[in-house]
């Protein structure tokens, strides 16, 4: 820098300031550093250019006398600099005839092109005046330039003032470039947040094309059902015995019916109801003693595998039994003959699923089961998914699981490997 700044023209007098004692001197000297490493903690965050050139501005009064101050910015469009911001408010007009003159003069051009602050007689303001013109540049860019009038001689603006303030310049010029490169980030980011949106609206759009032409089958068979007995029943006499078994038949057809049209109302309105901070633990074991009593007759180890002291979560304790219930079917169903299912219990930061770095519990149903082929991965939690032969399920409950998890403020995964087995995790936002 001392080098660079050095290159100061020889018609620019530059002088050494000279200051009491050497211990005096190097106290105000400590003192200036201090300031200049401190100097970005006095702008507010998040930080505005404006905000930027307030705290600048006052700064560079804390170093020298100053009569105006003006920041003029490169249009990035343009490429023209262009007066932004000034004190006092009645100087505007000055501020804009100096930078002309300096420009028509071929002074501005060269303080720019030189990337280094330059001390010079205004040509504007009276009364002798001398501006200090200190480039706002990075590596990389050019952002602007402070021009600075002041009262004092050229020759009585001594090197290491200038050399303090071209400091201050340079750190002024690096929150700038920062603080416009974090704002468009924050476009660009909205931007992708809206893209995406779009293609989880377009998604939605082809989910619900997906679960109407299911739910129409669904219904269809059923309904050839009933009605191919009720032709029956209509054509002959049929004996009282024959028509109570046919009622009996068609009563199991509008029963699944019904069953299908309950289970899509809970799927439509998944509500947060009845949620309340509880400890997550006591409902796996009760869904575990659940699931390992209705399937007491098979050959499947049913093991819990819990961290002691995970948070605790606000839930709807009975909506989570029933998930882990669903999944645990899900689970039993997929193991052939004999296998192994497990819950574990873990909290922590899961940025893949919540890049917010909030804290959550999470709960991962394992089993050694067929797994779930690839390409089927991506449907399982669509409505009305399912392997299970036509009659035999509803493939409606991952969904339900999915919806009723999402109302909690939660999220479900999957990993899978087909003839290895699944892992289903149940991730919570943590309440504690
Ligand atoms: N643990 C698992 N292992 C392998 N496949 C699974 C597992 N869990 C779910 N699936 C797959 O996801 C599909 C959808 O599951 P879902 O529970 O929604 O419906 P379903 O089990 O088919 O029907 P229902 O639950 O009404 O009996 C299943 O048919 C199965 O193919
Ligand atoms: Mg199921």
């Amino acid at each position: 820098m001392h080098a660079e700044l050095s290159r100061t023209p020889d018609d620019l007098p530059i002088k050494d300031e000279h200051v009491g004692t050497d211990s005096e001197a190097m106290r105000e000297l400590a003192q200036k550093i201090e300031d200049l490493i401190y100097f970005p903690e006095k702008i507010e965050k998040p930080a505005r250019i404006s905000k930027i050139w307030e705290a600048f501005s006052e700064e560079i009064q804390h170093h020298i006398d100053v009569d105006v101050c003006a920041l003029f910015r490169v249009d990035d469009r343009t490429h023209e600099f262009a007066l932004k911001h000034w004190r006092p408010d009645d100087e505007e007009d000055n501020c804009r005839l100096e930078i002309d003159a300096q420009i028509e003069c071929g002074m501005f051009a060269w303080i720019i092109n030189r990337r280094l602050p330059a001390v010079i007689p205004s040509l504007v303001f009276k009364n002798r005046r001398t501006l200090i013109m200190l480039p706002l540049t990075t590596q990389t860019k050019t952002l602007g330039l402070v021009m600075v009038v002041t009262t004092i001689q050229e020759g009585a603006i001594t090197h290491e003032r200038l050399k303090l303030l071209a400091i201050l310049a340079k750190q002024c010029a690096l929150i700038m470039e920062n603080t416009l490169l974090y704002a468009q980030l924050q476009k660009e980011h909205a931007s992708l947040q809206k893209a995406q949106q779009r293609i989880i609206q377009a998604e939605k759009f082809s989910a619900f094309g997906r679960m109407t032409s299911g739910a129409f089958h669904e219904f269809l068979n059923p309904l050839n059902i009933l009605s191919g007995h009720l032709q029956l029943m209509e054509m002959s006499d049929l004996p009282a015995d024959q028509i109570r078994d046919y009622a009996a038949l068609m009563r199991t057809q509008t029963d699944r019916m019904a069953a299908m049209v309950k289970s899509l109302q809970r799927f439509s309105a998944p509500r947060k109801r009845d949620c309340r901070v509880v400890d997550i633990a006591p409902i796996i074991t009760d869904a575990m003693d659940m699931a390992r009593n209705r399937h007491a007759d098979a050959d499947v180890a049913f093991e819990l595998d819990m961290a002691s002291g995970c948070p605790t979560v606000d839930i709807n304790p009975e909506d989570l039994l029933r998930v882990l219930s669903h999944m645990l079917d899900n689970a039993y169903e997929a193991i052939p003959q004999s296998g192994r299912i497990q819950i574990q219990l873990r909290s922590g930061y899961y940025e893949d699923v919540r890049p917010s770095r909030e804290k959550m519990v999470v709960c991962r149903l394992v089993d050694n089961g067929n797994g779930i082929p690839a390409d089927n991965q991506g449907k399982v939690f669509d409505p009305f998914f399912t392997t299970k032969d036509i009659g035999e399920g509803t493939g409606l409950n991952l969904s339900i699981c999915y919806a009723l998890i999402q109302s909690m403020g939660g999220t479900i995964t999957v990993q899978s490997e087909e003839g290895q087995g699944t892992a289903f995790s149940v991730y919570l936002p943590a309440a504690s």
